[in-house]
């Protein structure tokens, strides 16, 4: 990134931090007091500009509206305690964002317009940064189509924005999932690996039947024989089966290159945790399950973390798992990945951005 771009700046009179309640933050409620907006016309990015937090107006014909021509981001901020804010794998968002926007004729966005719109409303914002453990500020980059047409066709106009909100944990206690083998997340050449919003429009329906049914998400399975583990509900899922860590691959365009799953592997490694990524099948987790050596499961993502995986339901059939030690591998991975976000411990894979 080396050039810099001219930013317009419109601050809030009115913050809405006096009257915003810190100690009970609910995932995605709250959001802070300013946003960054760029519009894409005449095939450039243009008028980079800062406002206070305010609804959009939108055209009835909006492309997105119709045709869900959108993409998104979700990285963190956190507060170390130099009243520093702390910035986890920024330059891996803004990669994805990307490459989900060339999965969808969106579009790139230039370096320089995430990193210093991103950078500029850190600043304006900073107190919006949760300053208590396991709170931070989750930042929303996304990209969506404005053209005012009905017909169907990639939009010639765009607006990128970022929003900002603080969060507290996204799951509050382990969670429940239910191995999904009718409906289909993804499927091999399809959208999959895009962090496109209709993906997640297609998940809430099977997600729905489950959390009707006592489970908090589903295990997805691949799409064309629904015997292989992809993913669970928004998050990568693994698994350590006899001492194991085992996930699968994101080499079939049907799974997010989750930026905490490649955390985690890197990890891994370097605390000499053997590790496979490969499918596992929905009898092989099974078969693990019965005999009792799926020691772990949890999901990972940058909402969650590392979610701990409680109860799975396969074929008709309910396994708890026994609740993890202190010096289980997702204890001891959440624990440095945490420590590192919030600058108690070296930053030794310049995974940190400082503003
Ligand atoms: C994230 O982990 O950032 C996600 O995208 C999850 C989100 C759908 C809440």
């Amino acid at each position: 990134m080396n050039k810099t771009i001219e930013i317009q700046i419109n601050k809030t009179a009115n913050s809405k931090l006096p009257h915003t309640d810190f100690e009970n933050l609910a995932f995605g409620q709250t959001t802070s007091d300013h946003m960054f907006i760029a519009d894409y016309y005449d095939g450039d990015w243009h008028g980079m500009r800062i406002e206070p937090y305010a609804p959009l107006s939108i055209h009835p014909a909006n492309a997105t509206l119709h045709y869900g021509q959108s993409v998104f981001e979700g990285l963190k901020a956190y507060k170390n305690k130099e009243d520093e804010v702390l910035v986890f794998r920024a330059d891996s968002n803004f990669r994805r964002l990307n490459e989900s926007a060339r999965r969808m004729c969106i579009p790139e966005l230039p370096e320089e317009i995430f990193m210093e719109g991103m950078a500029r409303l850190l600043e304006l914002d900073r107190d919006w940064v949760p300053a208590r453990p396991g709170c931070s500020l989750y930042i929303r980059p996304f990209i969506f189509a404005t053209d005012e047409y009905l017909g169907i066709r990639p939009s010639n106009k765009y607006k990128f924005m970022i929003l900002t909100c603080p969060v507290g944990h996204y799951y509050a206690k382990p969670v429940s999932v239910k191995v999904e083998t009718r409906y289909t997340r993804a499927i091999e050449g399809g959208t999959g690996a895009a962090k496109a919003a209709g993906n997640y429009a297609g998940s809430l329906y099977p997600a729905l039947q489950a959390q009707k049914q006592g489970y908090d998400q589903l295990l997805w399975t691949d799409g064309k024989t629904h015997q292989f583990i992809e993913e669970s509900g928004t998050m990568n899922v693994m698994f350590v089966i006899n001492g194991k860590l085992v996930t699968a691959p994101t080499t079939t365009g049907t799974i997010l290159k989750g930026i905490t799953r490649d955390s985690v592997l890197i990890l891994a490694k370097e605390l000499g945790m053997q590790y496979e990524e490969r499918f596992i099948s929905v009898s092989e987790l099974q078969d693990a399950l019965e005999k009792g050596v799926l020691e772990e499961a949890f999901g990972t993502g940058t909402a969650a973390t590392v979610a701990h995986i409680q109860r799975i339901h396969v074929n008709d059939k309910d396994y708890v798992l026994p609740e993890k030690p202190r010096d289980s591998f997702s204890y001891k991975v959440l624990t440095i990945l945490d420590d590192i976000k919030y600058g108690r411990r070296e930053d030794a894979h310049g995974w940190i951005s400082k503003y």
